[in-house]
């Protein structure tokens, strides 16, 4: 399959010469039986990494300086809270371009890479402001890695979707946000997933076709508050919700994961990449994190895809697919007993998946609300403002007060943005009636 996407040739080939029956019906958003191919070409990739200085960009990061072979990162964007780190990463990578969405750091940038770079070198050019992520994800490469976090990575995975590039997507908000308008744009194989669960997801689904899909099963670790009470889980403090048992990751990922919104945004997201029904996605807790995700088939097979928890397995995946990328992360040790748990999950005390899976099913601007009034409430409970359980109680009540507007009906970026103003100026004001009930 032949085509261009904004302006650029790309070639849209199916792995190992048939398409394993995924792409009989409609293409998913992500098909592991199909090779996206922007520029298909000798030598390495080029790829812009968004987020370079979080969780995910460093790590990215990693694995690109072990494989030069492989990959050469083009262009950095950041927010700019960490300018000598991004300067440290434009250096050794020796990058085109450094993008920041925050225009007060560019003096300090600037001195930054003159420190790095020293006086012989010129300097890569820099972008600033808040479109400037977007403007580098548009930017000629192979693929980019979208590593921001929250929905502010929505106009640059629709840039990157436009532009031609293999989009290896770690940014589930921007998915989860604006999911009819990243289906709208984007061509068969063009995104790839980075999250854990998704990209354990693509690696199963390769081994079947659709049609054989009975389910598929999210792990979850349960995050440290696992096997609590609601009333257990009233009293906890900020550390405790920032102390992952298994991840080390970003703080707004790690509350999510302690709330378990981050798994409810995670079923959202499998339904939108995989195109499977709310009521055949399960999730699972598995306190280990070493099966990732799984899917089972209608014969009656699971197939699982286990590493130990280290995310530069799936940003391997995410780069690389449809190659392996030799040592990207540890492989276990078989000579070693392990225990693998897994639990059902309590709904009761973590509602989040079955609200995430409300959202969705309502579809239209609901999941956009419920994510940015979930963005908000986890900054009230970082600043002290809302006790645990007030982040899900508030969410509810906003997505509540939201109604379904715009459910299903074609979706405009005005729509989202205005939904999200909206829930994030409700979830600040229900966040500060609690605050100053609780003073
Ligand atoms: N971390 C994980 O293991 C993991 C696993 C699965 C999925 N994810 C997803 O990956 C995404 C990133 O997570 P993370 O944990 O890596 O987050 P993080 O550690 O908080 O890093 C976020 C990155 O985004 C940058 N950023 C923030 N606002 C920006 C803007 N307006 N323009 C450009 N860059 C901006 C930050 O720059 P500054 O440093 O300048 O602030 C930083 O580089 C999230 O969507 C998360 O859900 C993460």
């Amino acid at each position: 399959m032949r085509g261009t996407v904004g302006g650029h040739p790309v070639h849209v080939r199916t792995r190992c010469g048939n398409n394993g029956g995924m792409s009989d019906s409609p293409a998913l958003l992500a098909d592991p039986h199909l090779v996206f191919d922007p520029v298909a070409g000798d030598g390495p990739k080029d790829v812009v990494v968004l987020g370079s200085t979080g969780s995910i960009g460093t790590q990215a990061i990693d694995l690109v300086l072990r494989n030069p072979d492989r990959f050469r990162v083009t262009g950095l964007s950041a927010n700019g809270g960490r300018v000598g780190l991004l300067a440290e990463q434009a250096r050794r990578l020796r990058v085109r371009t450094v993008a920041v969405a925050r225009e007060d750091v560019v003096p300090a940038l600037r001195e930054a890479l003159s420190g790095e770079y020293g006086s012989a070198e010129p300097l890569p050019e820099i972008i600033a402001g808040p479109e400037a992520a977007t403007q580098l994800a548009a930017s000629d490469s192979h693929t980019v890695l979208n590593g921001i976090t929250g929905s502010i990575g929505l106009a640059p995975t629709l840039a990157a979707l436009e532009a031609g590039r293999t989009l290896a997507l770690a940014n589930k908000e921007s998915l989860i946000v604006g999911g009819p308008l990243v289906k709208a744009l984007a061509k068969p194989g063009q995104i790839i997933p980075v999250d854990s669960e998704h990209a354990a997801l693509f690696q199963c689904l390769a081994a079947g076709t659709r049609a054989d899909v009975r389910k598929l099963v999210v792990t979850a670790s349960g995050g440290p508050f696992r096997g609590r009470t609601k009333e257990q889980l009233a009293q906890v403090s900020v550390e405790e919700a920032l102390a992952h048992p298994t991840w080390a990751m970003g703080p707004v990922i790690t509350i999510n994961s302690a709330t378990l919104v981050n798994k409810g945004l995670e079923v959202i997201e499998a339904h939108l990449l995989y195109d499977i029904p709310f009521s055949r996605i399960e999730v699972v807790v598995h306190p280990q994190s070493y099966v990732h995700s799984m899917v089972e088939f209608t014969d009656g097979s699971t197939l699982a895809q286990a590493t130990p928890p280290d995310m530069r397995g799936p940003i391997a995946v995410g780069l690389g697919w449809p190659e392996r990328v030799p040592d990207a992360a540890p492989a276990f040790d078989w000579s070693k007993a392990s225990t693998w748990e897994f639990f059902p999950l309590d709904n009761e005390a973590f509602p989040s998946v079955n609200l995430a899976r409300h959202v969705g099913e309502l579809a239209g601007t609901a999941p956009a609300v419920f994510n940015a009034a979930n963005e908000e409430c986890v900054e009230a409970f970082r600043k002290g403002a809302l006790p645990f359980n007030g982040i899900m109680e508030t969410v509810t009540r906003v997505v509540e007060e939201h109604g379904t507007p715009h459910a299903g009906t074609s979706l405009t970026v005005a729509d989202v943005l205005e939904a999200e103003t909206w829930a994030r100026t409700r979830a600040r004001e229900l966040a500060a009636q609690t605050a100053e009930a609780r003073a």
